[in-house]
């Protein structure tokens, strides 16, 4: 016995869990048993949670360590969360935002490809949300990467690719730039899901930068070919935000965007990640 239901959110990916809340302790059982549905389903849902920093990160806990800020401390917008916590929010104190990635669209990436050993999860609880956009999309790249044409496939096949960010959420990093100044890491075009076993495809629009052996211009005919791929797949969940939701996604397997919304709205999100391991191919 879990206590909880599971209920398909896209014929692709993505689980609303029912029946749990996450601010009482979590059973062993119930537990393990969050784990193979995260596992299958990529994306879980808990809508109606009420939930403090405190009993958000306990519940992220469950799933091993927490996962570190990468941006160093004195780069981060005053307020946007100390240590673990993320605050993803447009609120601004003075004309400042308080928190990260305040504003509007965001391109697909997988949270943290651009450091050496990438969070497994993301969860996100949202406390205050806009009545129209801010929706985060979710890409399966599992089954991106089994419906890929073989030309494409073989384009990208045991390659390595170039990640790097520079916090901005639609300006990817130019190579001309000092690409030392900003965070990058080499990572496998495809990786295997540590957990899983499944294979992935580990490229997306905002950070990969560069695929080994190609120029960056072909670089990013590739990398614009995958992602026309992955919007023509019927792999992506769009998540309409209400409060009281978690959604916890798994960055391993898949990526996700976010929608523009009306600056004039306020939105207002609390972020843990798991912390990961190294990729391998
Ligand atoms: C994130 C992220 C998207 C959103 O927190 O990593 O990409 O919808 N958020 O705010
Ligand atoms: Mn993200």
């Amino acid at each position: 016995m879990t206590g909880f239901t599971l209920h398909k959110l896209h014929r692709s990916l993505g689980a609303e869990v029912r029946g749990l809340d996450l601010a009482q302790p979590l059973d062993p059982t119930t537990r393990d048993a969050l784990i193979e549905a995260w596992l299958e389903h990529m994306v879980l849902l808990f809508r109606g949670q009420e939930l403090s920093p405190e009993t958000q990160r306990r519940f992220c806990e469950n799933f091993g360590p927490l996962g570190e800020r990468s941006r160093k401390a004195d780069d981060r917008p005053e307020g946007a969360g100390v240590e673990h916590e993320m605050l993803v929010t447009n609120v601004r104190r003075d004309g400042v935002p308080i928190g990260s990635l305040p504003d509007g669209e965001m391109y697909f990436h997988h949270d943290k490809c651009y450091v050496p050993v990438p969070d497994w999860g993301t969860m996100l609880y949202a406390m205050v949300v806009t009545d129209t956009g801010g929706h985060t999309l979710f890409a399966n790249m599992c089954e991106a990467l089994e419906t890929l044409p073989d030309d494409l496939r073989s384009t990208i096949d045991g390659r390595r690719v170039l990640h790097m960010y520079k916090y901005h959420p639609t300006e990817r990093v130019e190579l001309e730039d000092d690409i030392g100044r900003h965070d990058h890491c080499w990572q496998p075009a495809v990786v295997t899901h540590p957990r899983s076993g499944r294979r992935a495809l580990y490229i997306n629009e905002l950070m990969t930068a560069l695929i080994d052996g190609y120029s960056e211009e072909e670089s990013c005919g590739i990398r614009d070919a995958l992602m026309a791929h992955v919007r023509s797949a019927n792999v992506i969940y769009e998540h309409k935000w209400k409060k009281g939701d978690l959604v916890m996604w798994d960055n391993w397997c898949t990526m996700h965007a976010r929608t523009d919304f009306p600056p004039e709205q306020t939105r207002m999100l609390r972020r843990y990640t798991i912390r990961g391991q190294a990729l391998t191919a």
